[in-house]
C-alpha cells in the first residue's frame, strides 16, 4: 500500500505534496476540532465564544452562511445541517456575490461567516456589510486572530492547523465538523431531543477512524481516479446533502487536474445536461443510503442506458440495484454526518488525477492559497 497514516513521514517522499499531507491529517484534524467541545451529560455542544445566550439563541429565526469557493461548498453542508438539527431555516451564499446585491440585513438573521485563512477579501466585505447594517455574525476561521476572525461577534475557531495547498482539505473537514456542533448547540436549546443529540455526539466520535478507513482506500481510489483523468470533461452528481459534496468534488477536481467537471443535481440532470452524456463523460454519482436511494439509483440508470461511465460513492453494503459502476465505499455514520465522509474520496480522486496528469499538486495554475484583493 502506498498509505502511511504517519503523514510526516510524506513530506520528503516521491509523492511530496502538502495537499497529501493535509488530506492524510485529517482524522487528527477531526479529533481536535471537537475536542473539550462535547458535554455528553447534556447531549450538547459547548461553543463558549459564539457570544450567544440561550434567549438569543431561540430568537433566531433563520440563518445565512457566507463563504467563497469549497468554504461556500461547506457552507451548504453546514447550513443542511442546521436546517435538519436546529430546525431553523438556513442557507449559504457566495460571500462574493452577497454584498453586490445590497443585501436585506434581519435583526434576527443569525448570519455566519467560514473561511480557512480568515483573509479572503469578498468574505470579509460581506462579514462587515452584514455588521455595518447592524446584523449579528458570528465566525467558523482556522486562522487564529485573522481578519474575519476579528471582525466577527463571536465564533469558533477551527484548529485544523497550518493548511498550506491551494486546494483545501483538512480545513474544510474541520468546518463541517464545526457546523455540526454549533446545529448541536442550536438544536438542544431548541428543539432537539436528548436522543438526538447523543445520537449525533456518538457519530461525532466514530468519525475520525471512519475518515482513516476511507483514506486506507487509497489505492483502489488511485485507480479509479487514474480513469477519469482520462476524460476531458467529467459531471458529478447528487441530491440535498450530497449536493453540496459534488460541487465540492467538482470543484477538487478542476482546481488540481484541470478536467471540466460540472456539479449538477441528479433530479436536475433530465431537465437538460443529459445531452451530454456518451461513453466519453463520466460521471461521479454521490449516493447515500438514504430517502433519496431508489430514486439517485433510477435517474443514474438513465446515465447507464447511455453509455456513460459511473463511478459512485456509496455506502457499504448498499445494493445499488445491478447498476454498472465503479463503486466507491464509505462507512455508515448518522444520516447528517454524511456529507463529509462521502466527501473524502473526491478528494483523493482529485489528487490522484492531478498527480497521474503530471500537474503541480500543491500550487495549481491561476489559483492562490487565499482572495486577499477583490
Ligand atoms: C479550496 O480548495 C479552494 N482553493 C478555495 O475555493 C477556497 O476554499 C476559497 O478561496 C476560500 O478560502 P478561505 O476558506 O480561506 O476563505
Amino acid at each position: 500500500t502506498t498509505l502511511d497514516l504517519d503523514p510526516e513521514a510524506y513530506e520528503a517522499g516521491e509523492h511530496a505534496s502538502y495537499m497529501r499531507k493535509e488530506m492524510l491529517e485529517q482524522p487528527e484534524a477531526a479529533r481536535r476540532v471537537v475536542s473539550g467541545r462535547l458535554d455528553k451529560r447534556f447531549a450538547t455542544a459547548h461553543l463558549g465564544g459564539l457570544n450567544l445566550d440561550a434567549r438569543e439563541t431561540r430568537e433566531i429565526q433563520r440563518v445565512k452562511v457566507l463563504g467563497c469557493g469549497s468554504a461556500y461548498y461547506v457552507g451548504q453542508m453546514g447550513a443542511l445541517l442546521i436546517e435538519e438539527l436546529a430546525r431553523i431555516p438556513a442557507d449559504a451564499e457566495a460571500a462574493s456575490e452577497f454584498r453586490y446585491r445590497d443585501p436585506v440585513i434581519e435583526p434576527d438573521t443569525l448570519y455566519v461567516a467560514v473561511s480557512q485563512s480568515g483573509e479572503t477579501i469578498d468574505t470579509l466585505l460581506a462579514v462587515q456589510e452584514v455588521r455595518r447594517k447592524g446584523g449579528r455574525c458570528i465566525g467558523l476561521v482556522n486562522v487564529v486572530g485573522s481578519a474575519i476572525a476579528r471582525e466577527c461577534d463571536g465564533g469558533l475557531y477551527l484548529h485544523a492547523g497550518p493548511e498550506v495547498a491551494v486546494a483545501s482539505t483538512k480545513a474544510l473537514t474541520t468546518m463541517f465538523l464545526g457546523f455540526a456542533l454549533l446545529a448541536l448547540q442550536l438544536g438542544r436549546v431548541r428543539d432537539l431531543s436528548i436522543a438526538d443529540g447523543r445520537r449525533l455526539i456518538a457519530g461525532l466520535e466514530a468519525l475520525p477512524e471512519q475518515v482513516e478507513a476511507v483514506l486506507a482506500q487509497e489505492d483502489a481510489l488511485a485507480e479509479t481516479a487514474r480513469e477519469l483523468a482520462k476524460a476531458e470533461s467529467l459531471f458529478f452528481v447528487g441530491r440535498v446533502r450530497g449536493f453540496p459534496v459534488a460541487r465540492e468534488g467538482a470543484q477538487k477536481f478542476k482546481e488540481i487536474s484541470y478536467r471540466h467537471a460540472e456539479a449538477y443535481q441528479t433530479s436536475e440532470l433530465k431537465h437538460g445536461p443529459l445531452a451530454l452524456i456518451s461513453p466519453a463523460v463520466p460521471t461521479v454519482a454521490i449516493v447515500p443510503d438514504d430517502e433519496l436511494t431508489d430514486r439517485n439509483v433510477g435517474a443514474l440508470h438513465e446515465i447507464a442506458a447511455r453509455g456513460g461511465p459511473l463511478v459512485v460513492v456509496t455506502h457499504e453494503g448498499l445494493d445499488l440495484g445491478g447498476l454498472p459502476a465503479t463503486r466507491i465505499d464509505v462507512p455508515r455514520n448518522e444520516k447528517e454526518l454524511d456529507p463529509i465522509l462521502l466527501t473524502i474520496p473526491l478528494q483523493v480522486l482529485a489528487y490522484h488525477a492531478a498527480l497521474h496528469l503530471g500537474h503541480d499538486i500543491d500550487k495549481p495554475r491561476n489559483l492562490a492559497k487565499s482572495v486577499t484583493v477583490e
